[in-house]
């Protein structure tokens, strides 16, 4: 605890999260044979038994766990969280005699968390599990207190046969408690069950739309921001530090949705990015996958030249932290040690009046509240040293940030700054 500001230190699960930074959401079921969202059963009112006949017709041919991690991997992304159930109730793994609506009892025929977690640790990918809470073959929002109590050790006894089979994970993402707002959904029980098996695991709840950034249950490791972008919380006088991150879909849905083309591009992805570690946030970013497994081949190149962008930072998107600096517009400073990593937004293309428009450079760009003196100010990605300067004792300094030459454009531009 520091005594001055009482912003609790993070424990070491929760400071490791953070530098995780990015990570793949990936959303894959059933459901994904229809191309209609994961919430297809429900808004479509398919009757469950109806929908179970979907798990005849589950081949996970094309899924390839290694695969999966590696695009991860390639991609900037340190973690994937997975769903091992989602509200329909069809779980990815072995559910040890649960119940048979799990993958080993489709045509699949085989335990797909296991091979997930093999896949990730491969690669030196952190595995995540996404549990839904809300199960629509139990009607679990609407059912009777006493068929939501059974339901409830179901979920446990789920929740504990994920924490025992499959070695040490990066951490459990629930889904779902918004949907009986109010019941006492005996999270104590669940948490302490996680942390008998899996003590050094983030555990996380999704408070969903319409309460993003809201603290939960003291045993929760991260707040959520689903769909939104995150802020950085005041933290001063909180009984633990709380990480946060945002989870967002590559188009308007999480599982597959074969019209939706409302897709982001790179560029908007690095710009999201950008604002969660502005912020100290993690970035989860969404694909769902095909009918057999395959990430497909639209999220499979964004996330690649995503990540070519990533590669350019180094540990910048990692290791900084947000800092107190004020920049200009959607600028922001974080820093590492005695570095500072200036992202710079909205650069000019420079070059000829006849080839590219606004063609001067963007000239020099305010910084505030910056008191260490300025060593050196050079661009990452191609090492140009920049001009500045500097009233140390007014905190206010001035960097000469060029424009992108012809050729290049990095969306946002990042350069490192040495302080003395
Ligand atoms: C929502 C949806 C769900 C999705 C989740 C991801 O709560 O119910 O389908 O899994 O958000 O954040």
């Amino acid at each position: 605890m520091n005594a001055n500001l009482l912003i609790p230190t993070p424990e070491p699960r929760i400071a490791r999260f953070e530098t995780l930074a990015y990570g793949m959401f990936i959303h894959w079921g059933l459901y994904s044979q229809l191309g209609r969202g994961e919430w297809v059963q429900h808004l479509e009112h398919i009757p469950v038994s109806e929908y179970a006949k979907l798990k005849d017709t589950f081949t996970a041919a094309d899924f390839d766990a290694r695969a999966i991690a590696r695009l991860a991997r390639e991609s900037g992304m340190k973690y994937i969280t997975l769903t091992t159930r989602h509200h329909d109730g069809f779980s990815l793994y072995d559910t040890r005699g649960l119940n048979d609506f799990d993958a080993p009892h489709s045509p699949a025929g085989r335990d797909l968390i296991a091979e997930f977690v093999d896949g990730c640790r491969a690669e030196g990918i952190v595995p995540f599990f996404y549990h839904t809470t809300l199960d629509w073959r139990w009607d679990s929002a609407n059912c009777s207190d006493e068929k939501f109590n059974e339901y409830l050790d179901y979920l446990n006894d789920s929740v504990e046969v994920l924490c025992a089979n499959y070695g040490e994970i990066g951490g459990l993402w629930f889904d779902g408690n918004w949907s009986r707002a109010g019941a006492d959904w005996k999270e104590d029980r669940m948490y302490a069950t996680i942390r008998r098996h899996q003590p050094e695991a983030m555990i996380i709840n999704n408070t969903g739309l319409d309460a993003r950034g809201a603290l939960g249950n003291p045993e929760l490791d991260s707040t959520t921001f689903e769909q939104g972008l995150p802020k950085q919380p005041n933290r001063s006088g909180w009984p633990k530090y709380v990480s946060v991150e945002m989870c967002q879909t590559m188009n308007s849905h999480w599982g597959i949705g074969v019209n939706d083309f409302n897709y982001l591009a790179p560029g908007s992805i690095i710009q999201n990015l950008a604002a969660c570690r502005k912020a100290g946030a993690n970035y989860l970013l969404n694909v769902g996958p095909t009918a057999g497994g395959a990430i497909p081949a639209y999220e499979t190149a964004a996330l690649r030249r995503a990540g070519d962008w990533v590669r350019l930072l180094g540990d910048a998107i990692y290791e900084a932290k947000p800092t107190e600096i004020q920049c200009q517009g959607r600028d922001f400073a974080l820093r590492c040690g005695e570095k500072l990593f200036y992202f710079v937004h909205d650069l000019a293309l420079v070059g000829d009046a006849n080839v590219t428009l606004g063609g001067n450079d963007a000239g020099p760009r305010t910084l505030g509240n910056l008191n260490a003196p300025i060593k050196s100010v050079r661009w990452l990605d191609n090492d140009e040293n920049l001009a500045w300067t500097q009233n140390v004792e007014a905190g206010i300094a001035a960097v000469r940030c060029s424009g992108y030459p012809y050729g290049v454009n990095l969306v946002v531009r990042v350069a490192e700054v040495e302080l003395g």
